[in-house]
């Protein structure tokens, strides 16, 4: 059984995606929101149990994760997890910034937790969540179900930050350099809906050849470029430009934010 303490956004994206790929069945999903209105919304929509009242479901529970925002009542939760759960449950955690330690405080020591950093393209089967396991969990307790919403990339801790400003925040950039590539398009005088298909099929297939090829993008950029060309030529003014260090700022940036927004 797995149980969801907060039953927001980020976990309505987990139980839809795991529903969807049959990781697990219905009946074995049960969530605690504090909000009646969004338990019964959870309830109507995929048929889960849903109740603030939630000891029989943490007894119950192999796997409990923690919804919940970092500014929610952390203590509550743990209290409850404490007082109700069995000890050989693996709490997994999805709340961005609190560390594994600070969940102990709250939940007791010698308790098996993963710290998950969940990504945002649930609904796809790609993108990476990263995982972080204490001494007291293994991989096999939460491995199929992480892999019910994308792939997992186990890491220790101290990287949680990076793989988040980076990895999970991935989609926006890509999102913001589809943007302004299409952008060029129209700019060059396509129309926005032929730019935007060009895009989406170079993107997409780009990504097909660098696996399929197994080549470094350099060395395709070779092939693509001939003497005194097109290809060559783009690349020079791109070359000219802040891309490159500016994306690597970005990233920085965000990594950063998210230690600023874990110490607050
Ligand atoms: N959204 C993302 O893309 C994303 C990505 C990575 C990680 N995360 C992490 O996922 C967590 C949830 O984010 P979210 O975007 O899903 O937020 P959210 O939609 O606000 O979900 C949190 C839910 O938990 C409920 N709640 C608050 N305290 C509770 C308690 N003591 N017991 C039971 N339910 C409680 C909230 O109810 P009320 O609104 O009524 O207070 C709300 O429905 C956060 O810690 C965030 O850092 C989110």
């Amino acid at each position: 059984m797995i149980h969801f303490i907060g039953g927001g956004q980020m976990v309505e994206a987990i139980i839809r995606a795991i529903l969807a790929n049959e990781t697990v069945n219905k009946d074995e999903i049960t969530v605690a929101d504090i909000s009646e209105q969004r338990n019964t919304y959870l309830m109507e929509t995929y048929q889960v149990k849903a109740s603030g009242e939630q000891m029989e479901a943490l007894k119950k529970a192999d796997i409990i994760v923690i919804g919940v925002r970092p500014q929610d009542d952390l203590a509550s939760v743990g209290v409850q997890i404490r007082e109700y759960s069995r000890k050989d449950a693996v709490v997994v955690s999805i709340v961005a910034g609190v560390t594994m330690e600070k969940l102990a405080n709250f939940i007791g020591e010698e308790r098996a937790i993963a710290r998950v950093i969940p990504n945002t393209l649930t609904d796809t089967g790609y993108g990476y969540s990263g995982v972080a396991l204490n001494s007291y969990a293994s991989k096999e307790q939460v491995d199929e179900f992480l892999n019910g919403f994308g792939k997992v990339m186990y890491v220790e801790e101290r990287l949680i930050d990076i793989f988040t400003g980076f990895g999970v925040a991935g989609p926006n950039y890509v999102y913001y350099f589809i943007e302004s590539f299409a952008d060029a398009g129209v700019l060059a005088g396509l129309s926005r809906e032929q730019a935007w298909n060009i895009v989406l099929e170079n993107v997409v297939g780009s990504v097909e050849m660098l696996k399929l090829s197994g080549k470094h993008p350099r060395q395709l950029l070779d092939i693509n470029n001939s003497a005194g060309g097109v290809g060559i030529n783009a690349l020079h003014e791109l070359n000219r430009s802040d891309f490159a260090a500016g994306l690597q700022r970005s990233v920085l940036k965000a990594v950063n934010r998210t230690t600023e927004l874990g110490q607050e």
